[in-house]
């Protein structure tokens, strides 16, 4: 078998970090073959096509072929797995409004020509921020293919939840598991350590012998600390994340295609559950099971969190409702 893969903003630094994963079989394992095509702006494609000259000098086993395009059509042709990790970044002195109509002139198109050109089961991986929103306008635009199969990525967010519980418990990052993220990819973003074992024992209950005051500790120290990793890193790097948001993508569409054990997060469209109002696309606790995501139900939500919830959800709700004003969905 071979998988047909697309990368939007091939050429940019998370792209980089991307492609010789998925070449080296991190994604899809060992024994799939991939075809990779990279879609790039023409001021981009001279990065691309220095990166597919560097995948062809890996010599990977599993790489049939790679193209590097800037038309959509060409792009998507056949595609299977699609991540859109370019996008329209914040420019100084740039409004909210400019950046979701920049961001929509983009996403909108690609929607539509992964509605006309991809395989008829496509899974789409949006990466480029404002994520949640943008994958929203790539599916409005993408004419019969269901709405379950755009998705965001919050899974770098879960990842660096799980890292800090990690680090604060002194305990193997893979014992801990159910840190749902909720809501948008965002500052507003709710990591949520509720439902969250180590090593099968309640996180909450093993933080109270470290932290003390556990509803204090998150609210001002954890919850703040994961929402703000991005600034973080920007901050002691100079660039933003690109090796943990490749790492998390790749964790996102892995799992999606193979299934999960146990919870993860992923932004998907809502049908209403827990009062995000259907059709965004937010953050949930998801599993994924024969290749679809289900989000998870029936989970108590105390009131403290619903108000979290919510607060993100807003934030959402407002971004769809400015690209809306614009005649833009
Ligand atoms: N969801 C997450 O967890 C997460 C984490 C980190 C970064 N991001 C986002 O990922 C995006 C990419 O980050 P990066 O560091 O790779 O940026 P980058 O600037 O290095 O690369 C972006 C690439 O996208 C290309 N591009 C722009 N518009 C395009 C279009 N219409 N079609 C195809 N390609 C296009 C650019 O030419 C560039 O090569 C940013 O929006 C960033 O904010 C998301």
């Amino acid at each position: 078998m071979t998988t047909t893969i697309t990368i939007s903003g091939a050429g940019g630094q998370i792209g980089y970090a991307l492609l010789f994963r998925i070449a080296a079989g991190d994604l899809l394992g060992p024994d799939e073959r991939v075809r990779l095509r990279l879609l790039e702006i023409p001021q981009g494609i001279g990065a691309a096509e220095g990166a597919a000259l560097e995948l062809q000098d890996g010599a990977f086993g599993l790489l049939e072929h790679v193209e590097v395009t800037d038309d959509a059509a060409v792009g998507f042709d056949g595609c299977d797995l699609a991540l859109l990790v370019g996008a329209r970044p914040r420019g100084p002195g740039m409004e909210r409004g400019d950046l979701l109509a920049a961001n929509a002139g983009i996403f909108g198109p690609q929607g539509a020509a992964i509605a006309a050109h991809a395989s008829s089961d496509v899974r789409v991986t949006v990466v480029g921020n404002p994520a949640n929103t943008n994958a929203l306008i790539a599916s409005a635009s993408a004419d019969g293919v269901p709405a379950e199969r755009f998705t965001a990525l919050t899974r770098l967010d879960e990842n660096r939840a799980r890292a800090q519980l990690a680090q604060t418990l002194a305990a193997p990052v893979d014992t801990i598991r159910r840190v749902p993220i909720w809501g948008n990819h965002s500052a507003t973003q709710f990591p949520d350590v509720s439902h969250a074992t180590v090593a099968g024992r309640p996180v909450t209950e093993a933080l109270e012998a470290i932290v003390g005051d556990v509803p204090a500790w998150l609210a001002d120290t954890y919850i703040p600390r994961v929402a703000k990793r991005g600034a973080e890193i920007i901050q002691v790097r100079g660039s933003s994340s690109v090796a943990s948001a490749a790492n998390a993508a790749l964790d996102h569409v892995r799992d999606w295609v193979h299934g999960t054990e146990d919870w993860t997060s992923a932004g998907v469209v809502s049908h209403g559950e827990y009062g995000v109002p259907a059709g965004l696309i937010s953050s949930f606790p998801v599993r994924a099971v024969d290749g679809e995501w289900q989000i998870v139900d029936g989970l108590e939500v105390s009131e403290w969190a619903q108000a979290r919830i919510d607060a993100s959800v807003a934030e959402l709700i407002e971004e769809r409702d400015a690209v809306r004003a614009l005649g833009l969905l």
